[in-house]
């Protein structure tokens, strides 16, 4: 609001014309009677006072235009801050959208790897059956032309019962690899709380994973206490563990060039698992090591590098698992990643021991 116009009906301008028009009333009424120099004092005064109003006017309307301008600044700040808030929310959302994209492309490197995993056994059978549809059709032939004899019997159960050995074997693994990854995938997918025997999930996710470890030339050795058992949630562990053997795959050694890779669990206070991750790669370079857990920190821009599965690691480890995370690496001497957590997550169902 204007200065000169203040709100309980006072108004500023009118008060100083007032005075003025007294003053002039004063100096009327003084003409004639009072000596001159009182009426010079007074014509000064006068003077001076209507100069100080006019000072005081101007004062008033740039005071004005300041409030005018600090209004309109305000405003586009405000705008602004809309405006960058929205933007945020947004970019939010894509991040969000960006790690649940990353979860999904690991899983699908687990579906590609049972997938791979599970032709080997339907294959035999395959081949086995078939074989066995030969030997029953030769055996057959024989015996309706009536020219069966001991020994065509006898190799024909040989057949049938070394065939037979081996579609059932190799159907009972694919029925194993399909059960494993159907428990995986559910886990994963699920985010669901349950009880797991250590040792034997984690051997069923690097099953999962083995022939693209296989492809790069790599080993993997689990050391786990046999009968381990967590309270907790798999599915975390499950994401934890692809991320770290994706990671080495994909970061630890140039092409060609293959190395161990190992996970080695204990518990050095009871209820305390410690699992520690490495490789035995390049490593991560000291000025990299405080930034691997930031979103979209990746060395491999352009080349298919997210930099969001060490984000998702770390979010698994300190959310869901109730742990914490801890890289340890040397630049050229391997990677290891210590990743410590309760066995039985808060409120867990595992009896005391
Ligand atoms: N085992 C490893 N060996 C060497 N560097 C690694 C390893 N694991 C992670 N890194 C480094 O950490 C970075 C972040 O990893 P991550 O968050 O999984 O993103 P991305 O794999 O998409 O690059 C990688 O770009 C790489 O520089
Ligand atoms: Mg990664």
């Amino acid at each position: 609001m204007p200065v000169g116009k203040s709100e309980g009906g006072f108004n500023l301008f009118d008060a100083e014309e007032r005075v003025l028009a007294e003053a002039n009333a004063l100096r009327d009424s003084l003409d004639h009677a009072a000596p001159e120099a009182i009426l010079k004092g007074v014509d000064t005064l006068t003077e001076a006072y209507r100069r100080s109003v006019r000072e005081q006017r101007r004062l008033v309307k740039v005071s004005d235009r300041l409030q005018n301008q600090l209004a309109s600044v305000n405003q586009e700040l405000a705008r602004r801050k809309a405006e960058a808030e929205e933007a945020l929310a947004r970019l939010r959302e894509a991040q969000e959208t960006l790690v649940q994209a990353e979860k999904l492309a690991s899983l699908g490197a687990l579906v590609g790897g049972v997938a791979h995993e599970i032709n080997t056994p339907v294959g035999i059978a395959l081949s086995c059956a078939s074989h066995l549809a030969d030997a029953t059709a030769h055996l057959r032939t024989l015996f309706e032309a009536d020219d069966i004899g001991v020994e065509d019997f006898e190799r024909y159960m040989d057949t049938a019962s070394d065939t037979t050995q081996l579609i059932l074997g190799n159907c009972e693994r694919a029925a194993a690899l399909i059960r494993s990854f159907k428990q995986v995938a559910v886990d994963r997918t699920s985010a669901e709380r349950r009880r797991f025997d250590l040792a034997a999930y984690m051997g069923e996710t690097l099953a999962s994973l083995s022939p693209r470890v296989r492809q790069a030339g790599h080993k993997v050795t689990i050391t786990c206490p046999p009968g381990l058992e967590v309270d907790g949630y798999p599915g975390a562990l499950s994401q934890v563990l692809t991320n770290f053997v994706m990671n080495s795959i994909v970061h630890g050694y140039d092409q060609g060039q293959s190395g161990e890779l190992s996970i080695t669990v204990d518990e050095p206070v009871p209820g305390q698992i410690r699992l520690v991750y490495a490789d035995d790669g390049k490593g991560i370079a000291d000025a990299h090591k405080n930034r691997i857990f930031d979103p979209f920190f990746t060395t491999k821009r352009g080349a298919g590098g997210t930099g969001l599965g060490l984000h998702i690691v770390y979010n698994l480890a300190t959310g869901p698992l109730e742990g914490s995370l801890a890289v340890d690496s040397v630049a050229g001497h391997g990677t290891r990643f210590i990743l410590t957590f309760p066995r039985k997550a808060a409120g867990g169902i595992l009896p005391e021991d």
